[in-house]
């Protein structure tokens, strides 16, 4: 199979996919602070399919916005693009935090990764187990399986600081409860967020800007894939494991070709071959500002990265035709 990089397509894919994040950003931000989840997540998915749908690829959906009797469009399976050029697999969350979003909180994004084919884990929605670090440790510095303390111990003793200095970053649930009382009685600090850990893990690979170091704890799966989508393009290490706590839940992952119920997924299981990733900023955040309405024109900004090069561009656009975005 020709790579998603030696065919060269990928540079140019690259520049394509902030078109579509940016479009359904712009669509999800007019909803923001609604208090209307589902009208902001719809705005999100239909600008972003018609933007996908534009694009020179044969995309199948291997993580979206649920599975095919569950969601009208971008469902798992669902196939994009323009129809021709490579086949790639493709993960997205057209609107990454809805609650964010409707409250006009931070750090909701408009999120898409794309891979080669065969290459992005296809997860059902079902909860993961994540562990995530930045670049720049030994391989092997945390691991899923050992105890929150364990973990904390030896990412402080690899960054070369006291176990205070170290920051985690857990979703705000009572599932975490135990977690939190774990980390806490390490004396490491927790940045609790209330949504959106695709930005959480993000958030890891730059502890100097975000302040975060590791992030700890379970969320959806889908989001996992594409955090470990955009760890391969800038570095770090992530391990998920996801959480089928019933019957229906194995069986539901057993068709996605899931044999091992308790598996261990590396970064390179959920996210394996080149894989560009790109986020746009639907609420301000502290990776990327939220979409800005003047009166003449719309602001945005986007990430976007590019495994095969290691290649992190951060786009920030004015567009003047405003029409366009409906
Ligand atoms: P949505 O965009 O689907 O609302 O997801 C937001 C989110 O916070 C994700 O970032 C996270 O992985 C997941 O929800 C956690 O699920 P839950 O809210 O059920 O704990």
């Amino acid at each position: 199979m020709t790579s998603l990089s030696s065919s060269g397509l990928d540079r140019i894919l690259t520049l394509e996919l902030v078109r579509v994040t940016e479009r359904a950003a712009v669509a999800a931000a007019r909803l923001r602070g609604r208090g209307d989840e589902k009208a902001a997540d719809q705005a999100a998915v239909d600008a972003m399919r018609a933007e996908l749908n534009r694009l020179p690829i044969r995309g199948t959906v291997v993580i979206g916005e649920g599975e095919r009797d569950e969601a009208p469009m971008l469902y798992i399976g669902e196939e994009v693009g323009a129809g021709d050029g490579p086949e790639v697999d493709i993960a997205l969350d057209p609107l990454e935090g809805t609650t964010i979003c409707a409250k006009n909180l931070p750090n909701s994004l408009a999120v898409i990764a794309i891979a080669e084919k065969g290459t992005l884990l296809n997860a059902p929605d079902v909860y993961m187990d994540k562990i995530a670090i930045g670049p720049n440790y030994p391989a092997g510095v945390v691991d899923i399986d050992a105890s929150p303390a364990d973990n904390l111990n030896a990412l402080a003793k690899a960054k070369g600081v006291p176990i205070n200095e170290i920051s985690a970053c857990i979703l705000d649930r009572p599932r975490h409860a135990r977690l939190i009382d774990q980390v806490r009685a390490t004396g490491a600090a927790i940045r609790l967020i209330g949504d959106g850990d695709v930005a959480g893990i993000i958030h890891t690979t730059d502890p100097d800007e975000t302040g975060i170091d590791i992030y700890m704890g379970a969320g959806g799966a889908p989001e996992g894939v594409l955090a470990a989508a955009a760890l391969r393009c800038v570095g770090g290490q992530m391990q998920g494991r996801l959480l089928l706590d019933s019957e229906e839940k194995i069986a539901r992952a057993a068709r996605m070709g899931v044999s091992d119920p308790n598996r261990t997924y590396s970064i390179m299981d959920m996210a394996g071959g080149d894989v560009l990733f790109a986020a746009t900023g639907v609420t301000d955040g502290s990776m990327l500002a939220g979409v800005r309405f003047a009166r003449h024109h719309i602001e945005t900004e986007t990430i976007v990265m590019r495994s095969s090069s290691r290649t992190v561009r951060e786009i920030q656009a004015r567009h003047q035709d405003m029409d366009k975005f409906g």
